[in-house]
């Protein structure tokens, strides 16, 4: 029969010097296995005497237990090894180029964005940003907004906490306060296209809490309605890519523009599918007038020399219209699978003359 002192040396230098979990796993069987030493040895405790069962029983149980910790813990040992190796030649460079098609797209607002931008461009319109955070004059005030107005509520605006100075800023509810910051510091004649975020504190089908519009501002001596009307026809053609669309301007109200309104363009919604240019029905795109004399005073310009006209749009809504889009809330739902339907290209830059939408 073995001794236990030796079967205790014996075990665990064999685990020590295991190599792999296999050679583990023969050492577990050889020593704790139904034919193992140990178990042999446990065996064998029945044909001794009381006193003698008793310290040889508990001697065997100390080694059995030293014997067992250590094939777990050189069982941990080799499984840590054998990741190490596995990581090493599994190591991934990430510094490669990419082997085969690039999966990314282009999402449909930053596109819209995109064409919207280049359509202006080409009628002499330079792009102007704001900042989102606005405070309650350039948001309000200086658009003729005058303070407990109505129509400051109708905006569900989303309010800052109120600063020290007992003034309380906004998530601008709209890009028009950006035609105020340009007035305020550019002299005329000033053409400019303002896209950008707007927040406002609304959320179902058709709104979100942040989207996005399109500011359009035109100052000059002489602009007048009909220019307004010409360009936005212009633009909606050319975004549209429909030529001859029918368009109509219905009167409105905007506390900054007047006159002011809102335009239509044609569709058609036979059979349930909505076909713009097509005749029959009316859709409204956008909100527009000509700049109001207050909005002028506001910005330091003179309303008896200068004039122009502003229009304002929102950027989701047109993409909805253009890419057959019905859920404005999966714009930003951030869903890959949408995203590979609705996404476009990457590096076709839309241009008015290669053709906006390819
Ligand atoms: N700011 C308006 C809105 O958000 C749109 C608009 C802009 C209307 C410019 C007229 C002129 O509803």
């Amino acid at each position: 029969m073995d001794n236990v002192e030796d079967l205790r040396g014996d075990l665990l230098d064999a685990v020590a010097k295991a190599e792999d979990l296999e050679a583990l796993d023969a050492i577990r069987v050889s020593a704790l296995g139904k034919k193992g030493r140990i178990t042999g040895l446990m065996k064998g405790l029945g044909g001794m005497d009381p006193e003698a069962r008793k310290a040889a029983g508990q001697a065997l149980n100390a080694v059995k237990d030293e014997v067992a910790q250590a094939l777990d813990a050189r069982k941990a040992d080799l499984a840590a090894q054998a990741l190490e190796a596995r990581l090493v030649t599994e190591r991934v460079d990430v510094t490669l180029p990419s082997p085969g098609e690039t999966s990314g797209a282009i999402h449909p607002i930053t596109q819209t964005w995109e064409e919207v931008v280049a359509i202006f461009a080409q009628m002499g319109f330079l792009v102007a940003e704001g900042p989102e955070i606005e405070d309650d004059f350039h948001n309000f005030t200086a658009l003729n907004f005058p303070p407990g107005h109505p129509a400051r509520e109708m905006h569900d605006t989303f309010f800052l906490p109120t600063r020290e100075d007992g003034t309380r800023h906004v998530l601008r509810t709209h890009t028009s306060p950006v035609q105020i910051r340009t007035m305020v510091k550019e002299k005329p004649p000033i053409r400019i296209l303002a896209p950008g975020r707007t927040y406002r504190c609304d959320s179902d089908m058709t709104h979100t809490p942040m989207f996005h519009q399109f500011e359009g501002l035109v100052i000059d001596k002489t602009t007048h309605f009909g220019h307004l009307k010409g360009c936005l026809q212009e633009f909606m053609e050319a975004y549209f890519e429909v030529k001859n669309l029918p368009v109509r301007f219905r009167p409105s109200f905007f506390p900054f523009t007047e006159p002011s309104a809102e335009m239509d363009i044609g569709c058609s919604r036979k059979g349930g599918e909505l076909k713009i240019g097509a005749g029959g029905d009316w859709l409204e795109i956008l909100g527009c007038g000509m700049v109001h004399p207050n909005v002028l005073k506001a910005c330091g310009l003179d309303p008896e020399e200068y004039q122009g006209f502003a229009f304002g749009m929102g950027l989701e809504r047109i993409a909805m219209l253009k890419y057959g889009i019905p859920d404005l809330r999966t714009f930003f739902d951030s869903d890959l699978r949408w995203l590979r339907h609705y996404g476009f290209a990457a590096l076709d830059l839309p241009t008015v003359h290669g053709g906006l939408s390819r």
